[in-house]
């Protein structure tokens, strides 16, 4: 059973296989404890927004991720030349070289298993890419140190991981944001959307609109994500304002100054319960 979940990724990496009681008991974990950020002690405002999404504490009515299709569903959001790969949060600390290890020490299991997972699928991306490396740790702002001449972005929700890496000296950056297809919980709209973005909310009613505020949320985040390490400046959420395309699969957001480009394109999709946002920064 456990072979249909392996993306081709996971399967190239060739690295032995938790159980599947392990991944019931990450699953079972990740949905009710908030605390496996507790290493995330500089973004508290951050967490309490996650309750407030709903992320880890409502109960998902989707089926554990299909590895193959959600890996179908990355593709479609980046350029051919950007590596991507996904998997359920099937890796644990035997997977982390001692340094890595040493970063998730203190954090609660399922915490351990998105880091693990995320490590594993960048390893073999790496090596796809031909920029080995014998572990990926991170800086003090908490952004993995790709090796050098490679941008990458790592993201993970409830039971699923995604990665997507490529070739700096064609992309400046990507940023990645994965989020389970759920209805956000009384009080986020007000913290994560302008009025603009209210305004489209409103062409849609009750539980669709309430799940287009967790869109808004993902194409924000994957905003962030792929300025970020090279900026190294924080925005907040209404610095950064989205116009979606839900047809077309694609946004645009505009962006505070700072960066090469006031306004960005992006592709996001909705599918099999998950929402994917993506952006790309090619080199020009
Ligand atoms: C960085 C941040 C976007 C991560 O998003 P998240 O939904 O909490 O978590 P995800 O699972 O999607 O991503 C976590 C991964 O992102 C990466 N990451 C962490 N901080 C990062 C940063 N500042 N920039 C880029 N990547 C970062 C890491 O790889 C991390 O996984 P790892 O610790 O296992 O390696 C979020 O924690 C944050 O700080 N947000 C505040 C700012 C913001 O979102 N602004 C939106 C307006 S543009």
């Amino acid at each position: 059973m456990l072979a249909l979940l392996l993306s081709p990724a996971v399967a190239a990496a060739q690295v032995p296989y938790r159980t599947v009681v392990i991944f019931g008991d990450t699953q079972t974990t990740a949905k009710g404890d908030p605390n496996q950020y507790a290493d995330f002690t500089s973004q508290i405002r951050l967490i309490h927004l996650r309750v407030q999404l709903g992320v880890r504490l409502m109960p998902r009515n989707t089926a554990t991720p299909n590895a193959a299709s959600t890996s179908t569903l990355l593709r479609k959001l980046f350029d051919e030349e950007i590596l991507v790969a996904s998997s359920p949060l099937v890796f644990g600390e035997d997977d982390l070289t001692p340094g890595e290890r040493q970063l998730v020490a203190k954090a609660v299991v399922s915490r351990r298993c998105e880091f693990s997972t995320g490590r594993v699928l960048a390893r073999g991306l790496l090596r796809e890419l031909g920029s080995e490396t014998a572990e990926l740790l991170r800086d003090s702002d908490r952004v993995p140190i790709w090796p050098e001449g490679v941008v990458g972005s790592i993201s993970h929700c409830d039971d699923l991981c995604a990665v997507a890496i490529g070739d700096r000296a064609r992309f400046r950056g990507v940023g990645l944001d994965v989020e389970p297809d759920e209805p956000v919980k009384e009080g986020v709209e007000r913290v994560v959307c302008g009025p603009g973005e209210s305004a489209w909310l409103d062409l849609a009613k009750g539980e669709e609109r309430s799940r287009r505020i967790k869109m808004v949320f993902s194409i924000k985040e994957a905003v962030y994500k792929a300025f970020y390490p090279e900026l190294r400046a924080f925005w907040g959420f209404q610095d950064v304002q989205t116009e979606i395309d839900l047809e077309g699969e694609r946004f645009r957001a505009s962006l505070p100054e700072g960066p090469e480009v006031r306004e960005i394109e992006g592709r996001v999709v909705r599918r099999q319960g998950w929402i994917l946002s993506a952006v790309t920064r090619r080199r020009t």
